[in-house]
C-alpha cells in the first residue's frame, strides 16, 4: 500500500524532514503543497503526511488553505501524520493541523515538532554552527520518523486561542508587507559603507528587510 508525503517549505527545513521520512518508508510519493496543485487525495493510503514549517507558533496560510481545500477520502485505516519544523516554538502548529483535520473528518493519528535552523538567520551565527545544527536535527528527526514507520499515535494538545489570535493577526497582512517597501539613495548610501565588512552588511540587508520604508523619498 502507499504512502504519501505533503510538505510546503520556505527554505529547505521541511522539503529535507519530508523527504528523511520517506527515505524510510517504501513506496511514498512526496507533494508539495502549492498554487494549482491537485488536491485529491486518494483513498486506500497507508500513510498521509503533512510537513510544514511553523509560522507565527501556528501553521502558515497555504497548508491551512491545503487543509480546507484538500479532497480527503474516507479514513479507513489510513494513519494521518503531520510534522513541523521549527526554530523552538511551534505551540499551536500541530493543535490547529488537528482541528482543522477533525473539521475535515479525519483524526490525525500523530503529530510532532522538530527543532532545527531557525530561518531569522540574524538572530545566531548560522555559518558557525551549521554543522552542529546539522547534526541536531538528523537527530531528533530520528524518533519522530521511528514513530511513523511504526505508526504510532500521540495526544495533541487543545488550540491555545490567545496565541492563535495573535498568530492570525501577524498573518493577516503577511502576504502585503513588503506593498510599502522604497528603498532610497540614502538607504543605498548606508548599505554601500557597510559592503566591505560582510557581517555588517548582512545585518543592513536584514534590517532591510523587517523594516516598512514607508513614504521614504
Ligand atoms: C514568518 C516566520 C515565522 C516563524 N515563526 C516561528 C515560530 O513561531 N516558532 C518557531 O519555533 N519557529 C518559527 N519560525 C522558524 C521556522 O519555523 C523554522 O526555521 C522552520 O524550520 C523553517 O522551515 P522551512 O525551511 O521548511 O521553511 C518562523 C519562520 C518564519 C519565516
Amino acid at each position: 500500500m502507499k504512502n504519501r508525503i505533503y510538505f510546503f517549505t520556505g527554505t529547505g527545513n521541511s522539503l529535507w524532514m519530508a523527504q528523511t521520512i520517506a527515505d524510510e518508508l517504501s513506496d511514498c510519493e512526496v507533494l508539495a503543497v502549492k498554487n494549482g496543485m491537485d488536491t485529491d487525495i486518494p483513498a486506500g493510503l497507508e500513510r498521509v503526511g503533512i510537513v510544514y514549517p511553523t509560522y507565527g507558533w501556528a501553521s502558515p496560510l497555504m497548508v491551512v488553505d491545503f487543509f480546507r481545500k484538500a479532497k480527503f477520502p474516507e479514513q479507513g485505516d489510513t494513519y494521518y501524520f503531520a510534522v513541523t519544523t521549527c526554530g523552538g516554538l511551534p505551540i499551536n502548529a500541530i493543535p490547529q493541523a488537528n482541528v482543522l483535520l477533525a473539521e475535515r473528518g479525519i483524526k490525525l493519528n500523530y503529530g510532532a515538532s522538530v527543532k532545527m535552523f531557525k530561518n531569522s538567520v540574524l538572530s545566531y551565527n548560522m555559518s558557525k554552527q551549521a554543522v552542529k545544527i546539522a547534526e541536531q536535527s538528523a537527530k531528533r528527526a530520528k524518533p519522530v520518523i521511528r514513530d511513523i514507520v511504526e505508526k504510532r499515535g500521540t495526544a495533541i494538545k487543545p488550540i491555545n486561542r490567545f496565541l492563535l489570535r495573535l498568530h492570525l493577526d501577524f498573518m493577516k497582512d503577511i502576504h502585503d508587507t513588503d506593498s510599502g517597501y522604497i528603498v532610497g539613495d540614502e538607504c543605498l548610501n548606508s548599505i554601500q559603507t557597510t559592503k566591505n565588512n560582510p557581517r555588517k552588511h548582512s545585518v543592513h540587508a536584514g534590517l532591510l528587510a523587517l523594516i516598512k520604508w514607508k513614504n521614504f523619498t
